[in-house]
């Protein structure tokens, strides 16, 4: 596997040999691995220059802003494509045939419906919980109400719990909403399509007929397909590091929505629409700019920058255009916080910081905007996302459950107190 070789040189020893191995697209990898038994750790705070793993489902050239999910682009995908076809992509690795198509879709509109059980558990929580907090305990509770399927040593339970995360994951946010807004539980409809029926669940009631509008229902599958999957980032990371471990897939996933909500990763598109409201005029986003370049300052501006992207985000290019659309649809052309957007976007493209920073809009900056008008509240922002995410954190669990793993255990450079005495008292 290792044609090349690196040579690390450490004075007055002798040169430690690490194997290089090449992937099918992007940089070389060092394998540090041997290092342990040398007696050295490798320091990466924040994992910049770390591959934990090998894998086969997405690649990111954050320089070219490329993205592709089993080689396929993602412009390609959101163009011919639809959210349960990116599914079943990133679950096998291929896509399916139009009878496999059928069979997936058939199959994940058919376990739609969750544990009745499940509404009383919802009633623990106050009403005016973020909906995040509520989504970490009810898809981590999910294990207890599913425990028929949770062998992960076992291919068919794996697949199972893979399917029911997939169909269940929009009920269970529409639940979330509906209990905050103390209107009930609306029952899915699996003659709908997959967006479709996640509109339906979040905006119908008993007392009204509903009909899901067809923009809306493609925009919204185009979010969660964008949201679908995104390499190592940090909440697919955490579902693997606590997979590892041999934990059950529903908290796994439970615990890859905790690292989701934080502001620096999903909870960005909330912080968003927090932003531009903040904001509030045109007038005043130099005012946020020079807050945002400021290094005294705190305030960055959200929706900008990427620990990958250096260049523009590929699914906020597509994110624009489905905004575009959404808005012209509703005839919010005018809406005063989509106007301070696109200044805000124009304005941070010409700065020279914003330049040199290769600071670009990320998917949650233009995600937010699309949601809002849809009608989904700034809180449900996140778990739209999560929602989206849910195929790529389950395939990266399945390719790793599924190969050879062992426990990730990071190490650590110690600078704290060397051993000492306990003082007499
Ligand atoms: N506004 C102002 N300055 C920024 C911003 C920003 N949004 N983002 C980065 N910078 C500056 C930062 O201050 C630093 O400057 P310096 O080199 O002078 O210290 C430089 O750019 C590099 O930033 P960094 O924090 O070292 O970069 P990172 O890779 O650790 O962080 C990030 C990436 C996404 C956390 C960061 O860009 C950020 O906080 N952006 C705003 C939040 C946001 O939109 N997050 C959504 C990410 S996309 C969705 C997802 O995949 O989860």
């Amino acid at each position: 596997m290792a044609d090349k070789k690196a040579q690390l040189i450490i004075e007055g020893k002798d040169p430690i040999e690490l194997p290089i191995y090449e992937g099918t697209l992007g940089p070389d990898v060092i394998d540090v691995t041997s290092l342990t038994a040398q007696g050295y750790f490798t320091y990466d705070p924040g994992f910049v220059s770390t591959a934990a793993t090998e894998s086969k489902i997405t690649f990111i050239d954050g320089g070219k802003g490329q993205l592709l999910h089993r080689g396929y682009p993602i412009e390609d995908l959101a163009e011919k494509s639809d959210y349960l076809e990116t599914c079943y992509l990133l679950l096998y690795g291929e896509l399916p045939t139009s009878e496999e198509k059928e069979e997936f879709v058939a199959m994940i509109m058919r376990h739609t419906m969750v544990h009745e059980q499940i509404h009383q558990f919802f009633h623990g929580f106050r009403r005016d919980s973020h909906p995040m907090a509520v989504m970490v305990g009810v898809v981590g509770a999910l294990a207890a109400f599913y425990h028929d399927s949770l062998d992960i040593t076992n291919q068919r339970h794996r697949e199972i719990t893979a399917h029911r995360l997939i169909s269940k994951m929009p009920t269970l946010a529409a639940m979330v909403y509906k209990y905050s807004i103390g209107q009930p539980f609306v029952y899915p409809r699996n003659d709908l399509n997959y967006a479709e029926n996640f509109l339906y669940m979040m905006f119908s009631t008993p007392c009204e007929e509903y009909t899901p509008n067809p923009v809306l229902a493609k925009a919204m599958d185009r979010v969660f397909l964008l949201h679908a999957d995104h390499e190592q980032n940090a909440s697919t990371s955490t579902v693997r590091l606590a997979g590892s471990s041999g934990a059950n897939p529903f908290a796994c996933i439970s615990s890859g929505i905790a690292a989701l909500w934080g502001p620096a990763h999903g909870g960005a598109n909330e912080a968003v629409l927090n932003m531009l409201e903040e904001i509030g005029d045109e007038s005043r986003i130099e005012e946020f700019i020079e807050r945002a370049k400021d290094k005294n300052d705190p305030f960055r501006l959200m929706g900008f920058g990427h620990r990958v992207y250096k260049n523009y985000d590929p699914r906020a290019k597509v994110m624009k255009e489905h905004c575009d659309q959404v808005l012209a649809e509703l005839g919010l052309g005018n809406d005063p916080l989509l106007k301070i957007a696109m200044k805000l976007e124009k304005i941070a493209l010409e700065d020279e910081y914003f330049i040199e920073k290769k600071l670009y809009p990320n998917v949650d900056f233009y995600s937010g905007i699309i949601l809002k008008a849809i009608g989904i509240p700034v809180e449900m922002f996140t778990v739209i996302f999560a929602l989206g995410r849910t195929p790529g954190w389950i395939a990266h669990w399945k390719e790793m459950i599924g190969g050879s793993y062992r426990i990730g255990r990071p190490r650590q450079l110690y600078t704290g107190h060397t051993a000492r005495t306990y003082p007499d008292k």
